[in-house]
This record gives structure tokens, C-alpha cells and sequence, in this order.
């Protein structure tokens, strides 16, 4: 297994795949000698599943999306076309995001907060622009409750040293869930580890997703002081009842940090109705550029925070052996941003604003459905995470017995199908199921109905091959 968890094909040589390829491509010929073979038998089951009733509801689904928005998936990847299924990963950009860029290098480059300059008002107001965007987009009251950071991990790790080293004693109790990412679980040990604070863990419920009771019991202790966890699973796909975390976690004088990279680019999010005291997000996985990530938190909070990095820009006053800091938002952003990647998000955010997050959701919902039904037929499969359909967002976790995941996504690479394998960065999560990894297949809103039955066809394909 490589560093990011992802597993090196283990037996199939790019040879015999490519010799493969040239013969699965003859599988959609309907002629009488190949309808002999067990292969394409197996694709016509596929073929019936798609005509089935379930069907109809998805037939007439539009793609919520002007696919031409984003030239990236119009190309062929080893000889077929390209099916975007790793958007959990990180999404693809739009071209107005990709002309935001553009455009901010091109004529406004400059440093921010800084010039007395034209072109550095102008990077100055496009920066702060983009954090008004993003203040409206999660509904914070306001623009200063936005910090910029380079990415979801980075604004945890702004909370764990900037909060958690000052609010934090022995015998303090933090709760995880054992299906974060990492990155909402390493950053809280090293944190426990300097401060002698425990970690508690949620554990699943019988569904596979964070156990409710599990949150209200181990709250019951009145040792907790913040539960990190996330909105939207991404191995599981459940979406977690925050409102009612954060309900019990107040009642137990605990704060909430919500870990939104899953949730705030599929489906409308608001922080306040939330009730959470911190949120995080990536902008890469929400049509934005990489590099660029935020954290909210409300004021009083963020207020009492001290800085986590120091240097320029975050300071009011130097003197030779103290400093004082700057207002926020910029006490919690030392040194010089990332202005282009955050105008680059602040596009983005306007893009996913335009087509509607209640648009994009139940587009999702819909051909997430589709997706699972189709996968569940699938013999030997295990697809992990609820088995209620109305609780899974667009990301399916699976393995099919006696198949590596990492061979299948090299398999279907060859028909340009791009999924991804490994533990996504949750451990904890595939040992507690008794696995080492899965394949994932996410979803986005440029995804389309056509592009499932592709990857249905690729996947039964790389199945033959693989068990053969
Ligand atoms: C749920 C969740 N949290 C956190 C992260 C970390 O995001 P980043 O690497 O952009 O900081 C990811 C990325 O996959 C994620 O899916």
C-alpha cells in the first residue's frame, strides 16, 4: 500500500489489461457468437436492470449542469470516454472559476491589505469579496466569522492548537467519531497529547453511520468539551443529524466543530440553523481552486482565540519581545494569502449559487439512487454505509469479494473510468468495518445517468476479467 492508502495493482500487468480492453470493447455487439459468452450475459443483466421501473424517475433527469462548463470531462483516458467518479477526492473546475484565475492574474495581481496602490485595492476587494460569498453561502452573520486557511485540515488545526491548547486540562474529553477522516482525528490526538485531554469515540449503529445514542451517552459523562465529527461521511455517505448533536453537546456544555467537506458542495448548509460553533471546508472538493480552504466560527470564539501562526499581516503592534494582533479576520490569517485561489472560490461559490444547492442535492439524491440500486445487484458486493437509500448521499463505498479494490480502479481506468481505492483517509473507520479498504464511486452534479450505466458496463467488464 502506498503512502495515501491507496494499493499498487498487486497481479494485473498493464499487458494483459490493455489485451482486455481490445476484447471488452467488442461486448456491446449484439451479434450471436458473443451473446455465448458469459461475459456479455452478464452485461444484459446490467441491460435489464436499466430498463426496470425505477428507471423511469431517472430517465427524465436532467443534468442540473451545462456540461460544457467543464472541458476537463470531455476527454478519452485509454480509449474510453472519461467517467468523473472521484469527486469526493476533489471536484472538477468550471470555467469561470478557471477565468476568475485568469483574470485576477492577468489584471489585478497584487499583494492584499498592504498597497496604497490601485492594483492592490483591487486584489484587496476581491479577496474580501470572496469571503462575503462565502459568509452568505454558509449563512454566517458575518464576514469576519470566515477564515481563509489552505484547506479543511488546516482550519482543524487552527481549532485544535488555537483553541484547544488554551481550553483544554487533563482529563478533559474530546469526541470523535470513528468514521472522521484523518484529518479530524490526528490533529485532536496531538492535541490530547500536549493538553492530557482523552478521546472518546462514536462508534456505528446497526445502519453504519454514527450512532446518535452513541454521541448522547458518551455527553453523559460532563467531562466533554467539543465533539468533532462530520456532516457527511465520506466512506459511509450518511449525512449526520447536526442540529441534534449540537443540541445535546450545548446542553452538556460542549462546543461542536463540523466537518463540512462532504456537505457544503452537495446540499444547501447553514450555520446558524446549525447551531455549530466551528465549520469546515475544502474549496477544491466545491468546483474551487486547491489551496484554499475556510473555517467559521462564531465570534465570541474566534474573538478569544489566540493566533495560530504568527508573522505579517495578523499583528496590530511588534515590539521587541511582544506583539498585539490584528481584528479578525486577520489575526487568524498571518502571512499572504492565497488571493487568487480564494477569488478562484468565491467564483466557484457564485457558480454553485446559480444552479441552486437544493437543485444540486436532489439531482444528487436521484442519480445516487440509481447508482446504489444498480450496484446492490452486483453477486458478492458489500456496499458499506446505510442501506436505506433516502440516507446516502451521492458516494458508494463497496468491495466485491475475492477482488482488490485497487485492481478493480486500475481495471476501469483502462475503460476511462476514474474511482478511487484505499481507506480515504479513514483508518479507523475501514478497520471498525474489518476491512483495510474499498472502492469509492462519488458523485457530483456533472455527472450524468448515461455516465452510471458506462461505469455499470466498465464495472461488470472489470469484474470478468479480475475473477477469471
Ligand atoms: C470528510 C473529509 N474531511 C476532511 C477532508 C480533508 O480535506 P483536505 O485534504 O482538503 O484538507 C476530506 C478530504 O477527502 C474529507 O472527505
Amino acid at each position: 500500500m502506498n503512502r495515501c492508502g491507496c494499493w499498487k495493482t498487486s497481479f494485473v500487468t498493464q499487458y494483459s489489461l490493455k489485451q482486455e480492453k481490445l476484447l471488452s470493447k467488442t461486448w456491446y455487439s449484439p451479434s450471436l457468437t458473443r451473446l455465448r459468452s458469459r461475459r456479455t450475459r452478464r452485461f444484459l443483466t446490467f441491460a435489464t436492470l436499466l430498463s426496470s421501473p425505477h428507471s423511469d424517475k431517472v430517465n427524465s433527469l436532467h443534468c442540473p449542469v451545462n456540461r460544457e462548463d467543464f472541458p476537463i470531462l470531455h476527454q478519452t483516458i485509454e480509449n474510453g470516454k472519461l467517467v468523473y467518479l472521484d469527486s469526493a477526492a476533489t471536484s472538477q473546475k468550471p470555467l469561470v472559476v478557471l477565468e476568475a484565475l485568469r483574470n485576477y492574474y492577468l489584471h489585478n495581481n497584487a499583494n492584499v491589505h498592504r498597497g496604497a496602490h490601485t492594483l492592490s485595492a483591487r486584489a484587496t476587494e476581491a479577496y474580501e469579496r470572496a469571503r462575503q460569498t462565502l459568509q452568505h453561502f454558509i449563512g454566517a452573520e458575518s464576514r469576519e466569522q470566515v477564515i481563509f486557511t489552505r484547506n479543511a485540515t488546516e482550519a482543524i488545526n487552527l481549532v485544535a492548537y488555537a483553541w484547544g491548547l488554551d481550553n483544554l486540562k487533563p482529563g478533559d474529553e474530546l469526541i470523535l467519531a470513528t468514521s472522521n477522516h484523518h484529518s479530524n482525528i490526528v490533529p485532536w490526538q496531538l492535541i490530547a497529547s500536549r493538553t492530557g485531554a482523552v478521546l472518546k469515540y462514536v462508534v456505528l449503529d446497526s445502519q453504519q453511520q454514527d450512532s446518535l445514542e452513541s454521541f448522547k451517552s458518551l455527553l453523559e459523562s460532563g467531562k466533554v468539551r467539543l465533539v468533532a465529527c462530520s456532516h457527511v461521511s465520506n466512506v459511509l455517505g450518511f449525512i449526520n443529524d447536526i442540529k441534534q448533536i449540537t443540541q445535546w453537546a450545548h446542553s452538556a456544555g460542549a462546543l461542536v466543530l463540523v466537518d463540512a467537506c462532504q456537505s457544503v458542495p452537495h446540499m444547501p448548509v447553514n450555520v446558524v440553523d446549525l447551531d455549530c460553533d466551528f465549520l469546515v471546508a475544502s474549496g477544491h472538493k466545491m468546483c474551487g481552486p486547491t489551496g484554499i480552504g475556510f473555517l467559521y466560527g462564531k465570534e465570541s470564539l474566534l474573538e478569544n482565540m489566540s493566533p495560530f501562526l504568527g508573522g505579517g499581516e495578523m499583528i496590530a503592534e511588534v515590539y521587541e519581545d511582544y506583539s498585539t494582533f490584528s481584528v479578525l479576520p486577520h489575526k487568524l490569517e498571518a502571512g499572504t494569502p492565497a488571493i487568487a485561489e480564494a477569488v478562484g472560490l468565491g467564483a466557484a461559490v457564485e457558480y454553485l449559487q446559480e444552479i441552486g444547492l437544493d437543485v444540486i442535492h436532489s439531482y444528487e439524491k436521484c442519480l445516487s439512487e440509481y447508482l446504489y440500486r444498480h450496484l446492490k445487484d452486483i453477486p458478492n458486493i458489500t456496499i458499506y454505509g446505510p442501506q436505506d437509500i433516502t440516507k446516502r448521499v451521492g458516494l458508494c463505498c463497496f468491495n466485491i469479494k475475492g477482488i482488490h479494490a485497487s485492481d478493480l480502479a486500475a481495471v476501469l481506468d483502462l475503460e476511462g473510468v476514474a474511482i478511487r481505492s484505499g481507506h480515504h483517509c479513514a483508518q479507523l473507520l475501514h478497520r471498525s468495518l474489518g476491512i483495510s479498504g474499498s472502492a469509492r464511486a462519488s458523485l457530483y452534479m456533472y455527472n450524468t445517468k448515461e455516465e452510471i450505466d458506462s461505469f455499470m458496463g466498465s464495472l461488470y467488464r472489470s469484474i470478468d476479467i479480475l475473477k477469471r
